[in-house]
């Protein structure tokens, strides 16, 4: 026990509601401890609700604490409230000094070694490589981090990913920790799982979350198109354990959801290589028809070598800036008549000047862009899923062949062009006999001066691009986004006529598509 009058408490308000830190204090001050408003040198008891010591650190701006000052769970705070006096420090309430790859770019000051570049971007991470019971492991534990949210878990999953992206690009199967020595992102936490794995094939860790019912809950819901991880939590919240319940319980609902539920189970099917590049021939033959000379790309994990993917984004563009204005809507149009399209929603692009220097923070939006754009779920004739002739895939009029207006009509005769009410409901689609099945689809127009860089931005890996922003930003003072890289000091934006000459700009070394699985 001390005396009240040596200890002088600053109860950190990071992660604490606001409403509750003023609980706290006020209860501190009935009982008459010293409070500290703000963190200082007379400081002797911190409480946080940080769970570890490097994060709380950071907050507090120190690299250490004094050595009077201790840095204490809220646990030490409520019971010597219910002791009516500060209680002496168990271990129980101590923060663990911590997860130093949460921010290991900062704490470790050992270079890297040679053969292993600090950032991702500069490594050759191939689809397949060699420590795929690792970064499985790792990645659970990132996926499980992002589903928690809040500032520290976003960055606490990125230390997770980051991990793995560095056994990802090693040449060899780990069989030893010191194989990593020096490796930035690698950090104790990490090394436990790793050791763990090594010792005795998995984790405790990552088995308990893996066996957590909530973990196993929001890994299916996050699923669902159009479903966030909000969403999730909310259905977890209201007792939701199926898509199936949750599909007769929300019958309202944006129509992402809508459709996202009722054709979940086939959107779960991942969307085939075969069918991708059938999609591809086939808007290419109708974009031609429209726009000469526009072009059509795959990008996403098609383009980094996947066999299979969960949708799939094509990306436009034509070498006459402005060209590209009207196409989308004229292309959604013929997809419309053609009875393709099962919904989607068509945004303008919202691009500005602005859009080049201040999206590039790093947060957990920073990938949205401001492309014009088409989300939707297309209809994908059976046949597509097969390896099939131009004559198959079209008819003479250059319309897809398995999918006449006609049949469709049969199919869906209710269906006017007009939403009403008397529309077949998602569900009652699904239901209906149909000769086609539900996929994903992502149509994204750049003018001519982005596009290098929208090419970069919608090749991913989504961590590719996470890490050569930060990359830009810390070597360069470059901002990068999908639409541009621009130099922050000199307050001009960098040109690119080649993906090549994108890398060029930044003085990373060229690797293609499939190498940049991150
Ligand atoms: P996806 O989410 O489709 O990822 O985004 P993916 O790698 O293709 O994965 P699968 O194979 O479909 O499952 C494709 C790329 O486009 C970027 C993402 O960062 C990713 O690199 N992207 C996505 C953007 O740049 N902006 C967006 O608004 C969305
Ligand atoms: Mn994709």
């Amino acid at each position: 026990m001390k005396d009240c009058e040596d200890v002088v408490v600053y109860i950190m308000p990071q992660k604490i509601q606001k409403q509750r830190h003023r609980v706290m204090k006020m209860a501190a001050l009935k009982h008459h401890f010293t409070l500290a408003e703000e963190f200082s040198d007379n400081v002797t008891h911190i409480v946080t609700e940080y769970e570890m010591a490097d994060q709380a650190l950071k907050v507090l701006k120190v690299t250490e604490l004094p050595q009077h000052a201790h840095l204490l769970k809220v646990s030490w705070f409520t019971d010597s409230i219910k002791a009516r006096e500060p209680v002496q420090i168990l271990n129980q309430h101590k923060i663990p000094l911590g997860d130093a790859n949460v921010d290991s770019r900062q704490k470790s000051e050992t270079p890297p070694p040679n053969h292993i570049p600090e950032f991702s971007c500069q490594r050759s991470t191939p689809l397949k490589h060699h420590n795929a019971k690792f970064c499985e492991a790792l990645e659970l534990l990132q996926d499980y981090a992002e589903m928690k949210e809040g500032d520290d878990n976003y960055m606490r999953a990125l230390a997770w990913r980051r991990a793995s992206c560095v056994l990802k690009s090693l040449k060899f199967t780990l069989t030893n920790l010191n194989q990593l020595k020096g490796a930035k992102d690698i950090g104790r936490h990490v090394e436990k799982i790793l050791q763990g794995i090594l010792d005795h094939g998995t984790s405790d860790e990552v088995e308990r979350v893996r066996n957590d019912p909530w973990y196993q809950k929001m890994k299916i819901f996050t699923k669902v198109f159009g479903a966030g991880v909000k969403t999730s939590q909310e259905w977890i919240e209201n007792g939701m354990t199926t898509v199936d319940e949750v599909r007769q319980k929300y019958t309202k609902g944006d129509w992402r959801l809508r459709f996202g539920l009722a054709f979940h189970d086939e959107l779960m099917q991942l969307v085939t290589r075969q069918e991708a590049d059938n999609f591809k021939e086939f808007i290419k033959h109708q974009s031609a028809k429209i726009l000469p000379d526009v072009s059509v790309e795959l990008c996403g994990g098609f383009k980094r070598g996947k066999t299979a993917g969960h949708d799939i984004d094509l990306l436009f563009t034509h070498p006459l800036k402005g060209k590209e204005l009207g196409f989308l809507p004229q292309l959604l149009s013929i997809l419309e008549n053609q009875k393709l399209v099962l919904c989607g929603k068509w945004n303008r692009s919202t691009f500005t000047e602005e859009a080049l220097y201040s999206d590039s923070k790093r947060t957990k939006n920073s990938q949205l862009d401001h492309f014009e754009k088409w989300i939707g779920i297309i209809k994908f004739p059976k046949q597509w899923r097969k390896s099939i002739s131009p004559e198959e895939l079209f008819n003479d009029r250059g319309e897809s062949v398995p999918l006449s207006p006609d049949s469709c009509e049969d199919l869906e005769p209710s269906k006017k062009k007009q939403k009403t009410d008397d529309e077949l409901s998602p569900e009652e689609i699904a239901a209906s006999p149909r000769n086609w099945i539900a996929r994903r689809v992502d149509l994204i127009v750049a003018p001519y001066d982005q596009y290098f860089y929208a090419l970069v931005g919608w090749t991913g890996s989504k961590q590719f691009n996470r890490d050569i922003r930060t990359y830009a930003r810390r070597t360069h003072n470059y901002a990068m986004t999908s639409h541009g890289l621009y130099d922050l000091t000199k307050r001009k934006s960098l040109p690119a006529k080649s993906e090549k000459e994108v890398f060029d700009l930044l003085g990373v070394p060229y690797f293609p598509a499939e190498e940049r699985n991150c």
